[in-house]
């Protein structure tokens, strides 16, 4: 885990922007930013092991703290999927999974597609870990709850719920996407959920067993 930070440290946006390994729009990304914090991984792990999590899902992997944090507390015999659209973040982290042989396949991508195709295919998580495009939340959400990703009893933790309070403020276009999302998910009667104050605000959903 500390190399993958280590190796998040060195990255160079610009340059790999101009040697076509990059496409995102660099005036927004900040590398160190974008890494889920430690603190926020420890919580993850702890539910994946409390729930015995299997099989489980990252939209947004980066260069895959989480994914490996993640990985590191599943149950024995799971598997990791994660999402990027980034090829240099999804070869890394496929590449180093390789290299310490664990079960981590990172889907290169745009979300929304890549989600509807791993529907289509009938897979299911129990664990559905979401930090990606702010704006696509809301679909991300429908997307797996109406094509039944979800399995009962199974837990879906949001990232980034309270952007900096301006989810709360509806102050930008990030904030009233996702205030949209944590009311979207509060009239769910599918799920019931809890949103965490801490770090930038995690949106915990478990899915209702009827
Ligand atoms: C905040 S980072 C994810 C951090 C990661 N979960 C971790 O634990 O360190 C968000 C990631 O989403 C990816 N991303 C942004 N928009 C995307 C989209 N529409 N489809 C797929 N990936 C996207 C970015 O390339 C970036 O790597």
């Amino acid at each position: 885990m500390k190399d993958v930070v280590e190796e998040t440290t060195t990255l160079d946006f610009q340059k790999l922007h101009s040697e076509g390994k990059m496409k995102g729009p660099i005036p927004g990304y900040d590398k160190m930013n974008m890494i889920s914090s430690t603190g926020q991984v420890q919580l993850l792990q702890f539910f994946i092991r409390k729930l015995k999590s299997r099989n489980i899902l990252e939209i947004g992997s980066y260069m895959g703290y989480g994914t490996f944090g993640m990985a590191e507390a599943m149950a024995p015999g799971g598997k990791v999927t994660g999402i990027d659209i980034e090829p240099y973040f999804c070869d890394f982290v496929n590449k180093t999974a390789r290299q310490r042989k664990l079960n981590i396949e990172v889907k290169q991508g745009s979300a929304l597609p890549v989600l509807e195709s791993l529907a289509k295919e009938g897979n299911k998580y129990d664990f559905i870990y979401v930090d990606c495009q702010k704006s696509e939340y809301c679909d991300y959400f429908k997307i797996i709850m109406d094509n039944g990703m979800l399995v009962p009893d199974g837990m879906i933790a949001a990232d980034n719920a309270l952007w900096s309070g301006h989810s709360i403020a509806r102050s930008n276009h990030s904030g009233r996407c996702l205030d949209d999302f944590n009311s979207l998910v509060a009239q769910d009667t599918r799920v019931t959920s809890a949103l965490l104050p801490c770090y930038d605000g995690l949106l915990l959903i478990q899915h209702r067993v009827s």
